[in-house]
């Protein structure tokens, strides 16, 4: 037994492996940074070739971030010592930045000591607090550095914006002869972009009959689900957190029906039937995203009926974005969960129910591979398999957020 589970795992990680070596992200494949030649951006040219605010580079500004509130507490200070960052801003905001663009500013600052010796990378604005750039821009989100090189050599811009684009900035722009631009996504866009999710207070279901809410709800606990066979109630186990991020804000499509009200990220996949025959969830039942949800469609409920749950079919009235905060997605070991008495996919991001479950069948088989380094945050196998869902499939067949 214990043999072919692990000739099965074998056999799944040579396929998925095969897969990633044919199809996956080509230039960062096999080749060390050193060895190959860099091509410096041309003055005005910027990467990826598109407007900075789309979704294919660093994302909409979502808002200015003034001094002393949640949000510009959130952000971090760099205070890498190998950087050099300009200080005649009195209160050191070159240093003010997004988790991810620090994170991309200390990879930057690396690959410039390596590829020339003695110099350093050099900060001359990040998060701005003083609007002095153009509405919108994502240097008061702190989204966004102005940089060039300690040695102030205008010759070497060019190449330090390749090294940008490189380091994994979302959006890079050889604006002046002076400086180069460089800017990031939203670290909230970021999260939310590997699943499906629900919000901290969607609520399951335990064997006792109690209502627990997605911020207390922990691994090992058995919860309302369905089988996805039969189409009956079971109460299956939580196995693990394919995301969980309790102090994140997003958006959430809100699904109401006359009885209950759902919230799930727009990504995320509910189960829908275009009739309201009830015991039609085994054979007529589809899966789309929350957001091809509309009024009309009906969606499944779990209703108390003499004792026991019946899986009936209930009308959609109202579908509406809010806001929420946290982002949970819960896997069970049926891959199904009952939120706040509608059932749901624990699926999301790609848009095939079926394939989301086969693809998560080793988690659910080998209790060894759902272990998380954290107890938050994005779990590594979800994260793996999203990575390569987007550079597998075409577009249409994945969705964000
Ligand atoms: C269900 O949840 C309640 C409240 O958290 C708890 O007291 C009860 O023990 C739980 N039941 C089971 C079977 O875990
Ligand atoms: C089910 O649909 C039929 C026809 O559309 C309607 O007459 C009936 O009232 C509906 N029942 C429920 C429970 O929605």
């Amino acid at each position: 037994m214990r043999i072919r589970k692990l000739y099965i795992l074998f056999l799944l990680s040579v396929f998925f492996v095969c897969i990633a070596m044919s199809c996956g992200p080509g230039p960062r494949h096999g080749t060390r940074p050193s060895e190959r030649i860099l091509r410096p951006l041309l003055r005005q040219q910027y990467v990826p070739h598109l407007s900075e605010g789309t979704v294919g580079a660093s994302g909409p500004s979502e808002g200015r971030i003034y001094r002393n509130t949640p949000k510009y507490r959130k952000l971090e200070r760099n205070y890498n010592p190998d950087i050099l960052f300009r200080e005649d801003e009195e209160d050191g905001s070159a240093r003010i930045m997004t988790k991810r663009c620090k994170d991309k500013v200390d990879l930057l600052s690396t690959l410039v000591r390596n590829r020339w010796a003695g110099v350093s990378l050099q900060v001359i604005s990040a998060w701005d607090g003083d609007g002095l750039h153009p509405r919108g821009s994502l240097h008061y989100e702190g989204r966004a550095v102005d940089i060039k090189t300690s040695d102030d050599d205008t010759t070497k811009y060019g190449l330090l914006a390749r090294l940008a684009v490189e380091a994994g900035f979302d959006w890079v722009f050889y604006e002046s002869k002076f400086h180069v631009h460089a800017s990031v996504r939203a670290d909230g866009a970021d999260a939310v972009k590997y699943g499906g999710c629900f919000d901290g207070t969607g609520t399951a279901m335990n064997e006792s009959g109690a209502l627990i809410s997605m911020n207390n709800l922990q691994i090992g606990d058995k919860v309302l689900a369905v089988d996805r066979w039969s189409g009956l109630p079971v109460f299956s186990e939580v196995i693990l957190f394919m995301d969980k991020q309790p102090t994140i804000e997003t958006e959430y499509v809100e699904i109401r029906t006359h009885q209950q009200t759902i919230r799930l990220t727009s990504n995320h996949l509910i189960f829908v039937t275009k009739s309201n025959n009830s015991n039609t969830f085994s054979t007529k039942r589809r899966a789309v995203y929350a957001s091809d949800i509309i009024v009309g469609d009906f969606v499944y409920l779990t209703l108390p009926i003499s004792g026991r749950f019946e899986i009936t079919p209930s009308r959609v009235e109202m579908v509406a974005t809010v806001t929420r905060s946290g982002v949970y997605a819960p896997l069970t070991a049926h891959g199904t969960i009952v939120v706040d008495a509608t059932v749901a996919s624990c699926y999301g991001f790609i848009n095939s129910e079926t394939l989301a479950h086969a693809a998560l069948y080793p988690v659910r088989a080998f209790p060894s591979l759902r272990t998380a380094k954290r107890s938050s945050g994005i779990h590594w196998y979800a994260k793996t398999l999203a990575d390569m869902a987007r550079n597998l499939f075409p577009t249409y067949w994945i969705k964000l957020n």
